[in-house]
């Protein structure tokens, strides 16, 4: 019998390392749904829609009715939902997208799981604990405490998750993991702006001091993490994932140029963003002993197999950038 999952968002960044991985690593058949917005590439996946066990549509995850007809004529097992408007600086500029598909979207696709008894899995994010201090680790106790309109929108949707758990019985997890770095992440993030504006010798704008701390895991890792909770995850739980690997800022921007054989003169500081946390790290000791799972790849490794991977697809990154990422470029970093 065949077993199929629905993966939401899965032409974005994440999602579409993740259907790579589903498709390499498991038996499992797919459909994908992601909306196209401007984080929504099908390039990224264009070698598995012609798949047979690969079916691509696009719609809306707000969308009841999409939702439906999916999960009845495919016969959907389960839901795993990355879909999301994902950017900060983007929420700062305009929170309504941000409600629409991260929390409308949310509850139409838990109302299915609801309906058709469906595993369900919630990619969250660690943003949804606010800002640490110098010391300590957000476990999966530590309070909500959303700082961004796009970690208000996350937070507020892990609400109804677990509202969903507790008061209709549905059989979702959420996984709270934190920034990711990989092939194929859309260039207004850190890791590959950096890179794309070093090997162009543009400047490499740096928010506040640069000391702004994350906690930095391969794409691959934090979907080995997600397909180990979609499996064996227990309903109600939460699973935080992280491979406890802190960077600040200006420390990764000056290990992307020196791997690229570029000056640090090209490291230009501008303006703070406005409430920007200064630190996340990530405790992922439940997942490590609950689930069995660890992250695979160092920082250093997956850093230089990143770099290796924009030099090598530059079709890929003109492409994205000959966009709207261009425009928006221009408006946010113009001053
Ligand atoms: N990138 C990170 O570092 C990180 C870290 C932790 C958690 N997450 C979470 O992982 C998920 C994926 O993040 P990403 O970095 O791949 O994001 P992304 O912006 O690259 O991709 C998001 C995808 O969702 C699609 N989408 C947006 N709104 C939609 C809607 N209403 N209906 C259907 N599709 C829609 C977009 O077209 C895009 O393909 C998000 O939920 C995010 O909150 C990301």
């Amino acid at each position: 019998m065949i077993k199929r999952i629905l993966i939401t968002g899965g032409a974005g960044f994440i999602g579409s390392n993740f259907v790579r991985f589903v498709l390499n690593k498991t038996d499992y058949s797919i459909v994908i749904l992601d909306a196209l917005t401007y984080a929504g590439n099908t390039e990224n996946i264009a070698e598995y829609l012609t798949d047979e066990r690969c079916t691509f549509i696009k719609g809306r995850i707000e969308d009841n009715e999409i939702i439906r007809r999916i999960c009845t004529e495919y016969d959907i097992e389960g839901i795993i939902n990355f879909a999301a408007e994902t950017h900060v600086d983007r929420s700062i500029m305009d929170p309504t997208p941000f409600v629409l598909s991260n929390v409308m979207g949310t509850v139409s696709l838990l109302n299915m799981a609801r309906e058709l008894n469906l595993r369900y899995v919630q990619i969250s994010t660690d943003e949804v604990y606010g800002s640490l201090g110098n010391d300590g680790l957000f476990t999966e106790y530590t309070p909500i405490q959303p700082t961004s309109p796009y970690s208000a929108s996350k937070a507020s949707a892990d609400h109804f998750v677990m509202s969903f758990v507790h008061t209709y019985g549905v059989n979702a997890s959420i996984t709270r993991c934190s920034n990711n770095y990989g092939a194929m992440q859309f260039p207004e993030k850190l890791i590959p702006l950096m890179i794309l504006n070093a090997m162009e010798d543009k400047a490499l704008p740096v928010y506040g001091d640069g000391l702004n701390v994350r906690d930095w895991i391969h794409v691959d890792d934090h979907n080995s993490a997600v397909w180990s909770v979609y499996k064996s995850g227990k309903k109600g739980e939460v699973y935080n994932i992280g491979a406890s690997s802190e960077q600040n800022n200006i420390t990764v921007v000056k290990m992307i140029l020196k791997a690229l054989n570029k000056s640090e003169s090209l490291i230009q500081y501008v303006k703070d963003r406005p409430g920007h946390d200064r630190r996340y790290a990530i405790d992922a000791t439940k997942i490590r002993t609950e689930l069995n799972w660890k992250p695979e790849i160092t920082f250093d490794e997956g850093l230089s197999s990143t770099i290796e991977w924009y030099c090598n697809n530059m079709e890929w990154c003109n492409n994205v950038r000959s966009g709207e990422y261009r425009n928006y470029y221009e408006k946010h970093y113009k001053q």
